[in-house]
């Protein structure tokens, strides 16, 4: 049973899916997502862990059933498995449906078990190309050979992995039948990302120009059958389905405005501030009410339900509103896609 009617926003539309932030860290440093030098919040202004599950438990009695971990890379914030571990209690009661991550896979070697023992089914792995070189060149920090051990690891857990890539031209242009080969082979669904401008990333180092996933289809379909599918996750993806290999192919669009009627979601990034779509620099600072009062969750709650209340109607209504120059000021890696 539900304390209250649920999160509904002005547009009638649900909201069922948080997706937060934990930490703007990373040990990777992707070029199209931060520069080498980022500079990293302050600690003391990070959510703690007791506060990031005082939040989502909020957000979850309130009506949210599904949350999505992301980060920065969520597996380098130090006890992050005990935040999982807390939180899965809610899948134990039902409130709760589905708990996931999305994850750079540097670090599931190491977690992939204890992720599945906190009921973890299916995370995200981030993952652009196969060969070591290029890998290097994309991560500048990463290496390919740490995250395909993760995946086999994540694999073994018996968790589900689904492969999200960085569309780049003149990057990964040349690997799209491989990568899709490679997750068919292993039983993996692979989701399209064009790519974004977010964030300062610096100038150097440029990989790679705008792919657009329209292309990255027509690419498909000279290689497989590619049936459209009317399956939606209420963000920005859609899905189709190879005929040869059964797989689900995504393509993400982030910033077309053509989910916002069935938008289900809100970002809550590291330092608590609430975004209430993806596209725009409204926020609200669920931390001060976090630190101011301690003990009140129905407060919390109240500025919940406020926050959604003023979540705007999607991202194309006045472009240039939550933008400057068509881009985003705010960091992916701040409020985790
Ligand atoms: N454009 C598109 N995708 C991005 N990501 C990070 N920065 C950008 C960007 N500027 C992706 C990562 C990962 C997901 C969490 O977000 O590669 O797949
Ligand atoms: Fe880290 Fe992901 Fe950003 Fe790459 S894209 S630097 S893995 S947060």
């Amino acid at each position: 049973m539900l304390a209250s009617g649920g999160l509904i926003d002005p547009f009638a539309r649900r909201i069922t899916y948080l997706r937060v932030s934990v930490t703007d860290r990373c040990d990777f440093r992707c070029v199209y997502c931060m520069s080498e030098s980022m500079t990293f919040l302050p600690k003391a202004e990070l959510l703690t862990l007791e506060e990031l599950d005082r939040l989502c438990s909020a957000f979850i009695r309130e009506g949210v059933n599904k949350l999505r971990i992301t980060g920065g890379e969520p597996l380098v914030r130090r006890n992050i498995i005990e935040f999982f571990r807390s939180i899965s209690r809610h899948l134990g009661t039902g409130l709760l449906d589905e708990l996931t991550l999305t994850t750079n896979g540097s670090q599931l070697h190491r977690f992939a078990t204890a992720l599945h023992d906190c009921g973890i089914r299916r995370v995200n792995v981030s993952l652009d190309t196969l060969d070591a070189e290029k890998f290097s060149k994309v991560t500048r920090w990463g290496r390919l050979q740490q995250v395909l051990l993760g995946i086999d690891a994540a694999q073994q857990a018996g968790l589900r992995v689904k492969i999200n890539t960085v569309a780049l031209k003149g990057f990964n242009e040349d690997e799209l039948e491989s990568l899709v080969e490679w997750c068919a082979g292993r039983d993996m669904d692979i989701t399209f990302i064009e790519v974004m401008p977010m964030g300062d990333i610096g100038n150097e180092n440029r990989i790679g120009q705008y792919w657009s996933v329209k292309d990255v289809r027509a690419r498909l379909e000279e290689s497989w059958t590619v049936m459209d599918t009317a399956e939606r996750s209420g963000g920005p993806a859609r899905y189709v389905r190879l005929v040869e290999t059964g797989q689900k192919v995504g393509f993400i669009t982030p910033l077309s405005h053509n989910f916002c009627e069935s938008c289900n979601r809100v970002r809550l990034n590291c330092v608590g501030t609430l975004y209430q779509c993806l596209g725009q620099e409204g926020s609200v600072d669920l931390r001060s009410v976090l630190r101011g009062r301690p003990d009140d969750d129905a407060a919390l709650v109240d500025a919940i339900h406020a926050a959604i209340a003023r979540k705007p109607k999607g991202h194309d209504f006045d472009y240039s509103r939550g933008t400057v120059g068509g881009q985003m000021s705010r960091h992916m890696s701040h409020t985790g896609g």
